[in-house]
């Protein structure tokens, strides 16, 4: 049965894409017979649905956006995805549940809204991205492409996925605080080991993004939705 947009769990945003008849990506997905590209946004603690709304305006405009806030809310203010237990420490029984609650919500919701499953990008900032990259190693079939910014092991599942059909954009800060070189580094070798077509980009930041790797993720957007459609390109 089909949930009702009122009732699929999550309180969430969802925008169709604007300006669709004439954008780029509508005209390649009308040569696919297909629909539009969504953005999945998942936001960083302490935030919510409409936080990386401008990001994704940014990214690129034409594109739909599904937008959720997490659930958990630590010390009983601060929306998460899933709980942990110290900074960088997670609750992995609640982020395995939490990550296919999530993934059951994009199904969900990619039925009540009519946006197309194969052509979902998740767009993640720091537990966003965690929670991103969990569903990649997880439920990889909910996720296309993936933009992460400032992401860490989330978890190291007992069977690699096969993610050769992914592409990951990782964009993550030398100075970070919380998320060490070395972190992300492991993270980007798991993505490499499933096969997937990953890069990282250093930036010269700590954990808060900056201008620079926002035009990046873009640039790569482009290019990798035209490598993974190169008929319509
Ligand atoms: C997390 O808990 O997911 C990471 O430590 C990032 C954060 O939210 O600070």
């Amino acid at each position: 049965m089909v949930k009702t947009k009122t009732d699929l769990g999550f309180i969430h945003r969802f925008m169709a894409p604007k300006n669709a008849p004439n954008s780029e990506r509508a005209k390649r997905g009308a040569t696919e017979g297909k629909t539009f590209t969504t953005f999945l946004l998942l936001h960083g603690t302490g935030g919510n649905e409409q936080d990386l709304i401008p990001l994704a305006n940014e990214l690129d405009e034409n594109t739909a956006i599904l937008s959720p806030r997490g659930k958990v809310l630590e010390n009983g203010i601060a929306p998460r995805f899933f709980r942990r237990l110290a900074e960088g420490v997670f609750d992995l029984e609640d982020l395995k549940f939490r990550t296919n609650e999530l993934a059951d919500f994009v199904i969900d919701a990619s039925k009540a809204y009519g946006f197309d499953l194969q052509r979902i990008v998740a767009v993640g900032y720091s537990n966003g991205a965690n929670i991103a990259a969990s569903m990649l190693l997880l439920r990889p079939e909910i996720v296309s492409s993936a933009i992460l910014f400032r992401a860490m092991v989330p978890l190291v599942p007992q069977t690699l996925p096969d993610l050769t059909r992914k592409h990951i954009f990782m964009s993550s800060g030398l100075y970070d605080p919380i998320v060490s070189k070395q972190e992300a580094e492991k993270l980007f070798g798991l993505f490499k080991s499933a096969g997937a077509n990953v890069s990282v980009s250093w930036q010269e930041s700590g954990h808060e993004l900056i201008m620079e790797e926002i035009r990046e993720a873009k640039e790569w957007l482009m290019n990798s939705i035209s490598s993974s459609h190169p008929s319509s390109a």
